[in-house]
């Protein structure tokens, strides 16, 4: 385990350095697409380490850069992820790393991924020699808000030229004690997307009912019926959540109104669910509404998929993070709700997407993520690192499969 030693001994070396990177992000953070400064950071840094190939303004604010390994072998590339953007949230933190934008807060930890991909990159740089082919850190803009960024910096080929063949990335998980890293195999995070309905009606005098169409008792009926889909339609082992969150419709007490709007969103973790919930919410929609006489506006929005982790690449991970954390710090994460536009890369190529533990109850670090009062443990900033680096090198210095366990760094 020499190397490994070496590796967190480098760690230490460089944590200031990164964890004052953090907080320089945390202080400046930059909404979806507008992640300017950050970028033009990552960008300048990438090419002080000596970074080949820096590529900017990919997708708006998107950078890749390329590590060439020295040693002979196969010859493969990895693509390693952060996520750069912030949320609109107003900080309620009093530390003195404290967003200086008002209503812009990293809230969700991109500054940490950003600054620990900057320490990766600087580590791996630093041993080139020990792997074959080519490790492509990849900065994105736009996590944060659908459609984002992943799918236009695919679309922009950063997955070519070269050509990726496994992608990884983390999250800072608020959800867990530092120490503990957490994913699963198949699908992890769920798929999340929207429906919007307009139901056309007839207005008239609440009084006088039979000259109306009214449809707020047919949105009624209608976010009823969509309860019943996931209850009585999905199989019940599997996991499916349908949420009417928004029914707009009325203005005075005793008016029928013409309109009614519904809104909400679906959660699934595979397309057969996701193919089937969207058809039949506007099935369901459409038959109340027209039976009792209305019309309906029915518009689908399909956000991120879901993610699902490759079990060969989830294995890889779990073996590697255990080095840094233990067998018993990795756990097998629960099915998360929440959607990650990193699934666009696990649609592409193998990979996997874990998460690391940051909380501090010692510290108060206890604030979930997107809330005013988020922050976390930085000591999560060296676990991550060390994770990604070891999986990094296990794939392009070792083999890519569970059945090989000739480890790069062993
Ligand atoms: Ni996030």
């Amino acid at each position: 385990m020499l190397q490994a030693t070496v590796l967190r001994d480098d760690i230490d070396e460089i944590m200031p350095g990164v964890v004052a990177d953090r907080r320089d992000f945390h202080e400046h953070p930059e909404l979806a697409f507008q992640e300017v400064r950050t970028a033009g950071i990552v960008a300048e840094r990438l090419r002080a380490l000596g970074v080949a190939d820096v590529r900017n303004g990919i997708a708006e604010t998107g950078i890749t850069g390329l590590i060439h390994g020295t040693k002979t072998g196969p010859g493969r590339t990895v693509l390693l992820r952060a996520d750069m953007d912030a949320l609109p949230i107003l900080e309620e933190n009093d530390v003195e790393y404290r967003s200086q934008t008002p209503g812009v807060m990293h809230a969700c930890g991109h500054d940490a991924h950003t600054a620990m991909l900057l320490g990766v990159t600087r580590l791996l740089m630093d041993r080139r020699d020990e792997f074959a082919g080519t490790v492509k850190v990849l900065f994105q803009p736009a996590e944060e808000s659908p459609p984002g960024g992943a799918k236009p910096m695919i679309d922009a080929g950063v997955l070519t030229d070269p050509k990726v063949d496994a992608a990884f990335g983390l999250h800072i998980d608020q959800d867990n004690p530092v120490g503990v890293v957490e994913l699963r195999p198949g699908p992890m995070m769920a798929a999340a997307d929207r429906f919007h309905l307009v139901i056309r009606g007839k207005g008239g005098h609440g009084a006088k009912p039979h000259d109306s169409i009214d449809p707020i008792v047919i949105g009624a009926q209608i976010v009823t019926a969509l309860q019943t889909l996931v209850a009585r339609a999905v199989d019940p082992t599997q996991e499916a959540v349908v949420t009417v969150g928004t029914f707009k419709a009325g203005e005075a007490f005793n008016v029928i109104p013409d309109t009614a709007e519904l809104g909400g969103t679906v959660r699934t973790f595979n397309a057969k669910n996701r193919d089937f919930l969207e058809a039949r919410i506007e099935t369901l929609a459409r038959g109340i509404a027209t039976a009792m006489g209305a019309a309906v506006e029915f518009t689908y929005t399909r956000g991120y998929p879901a993610t699902v982790n490759d079990p060969a690449m989830t294995e890889l991970v779990r073996e590697e993070a255990a080095k840094v954390v233990g067998a018993d710090g990795v756990r097998h994460a629960p099915l998360m709700m929440g959607a990650e536009d990193f699934s666009y890369f696990l649609q592409e190529v193998p990979g996997a997407f874990w998460f690391v533990g940051s909380q501090n109850p010692e510290r108060g670090l206890v604030w979930g993520h997107h809330h005013p009062r988020f922050d976390l443990d930085e000591a999560a900033l060296a676990i991550g690192m060390e994770s990604m680096v070891n999986v990094a090198l296990r794939y392009l210095g070792g083999e890519s499969t569970v059945e090989s366990r000739q480890l790069a760094i062993d």
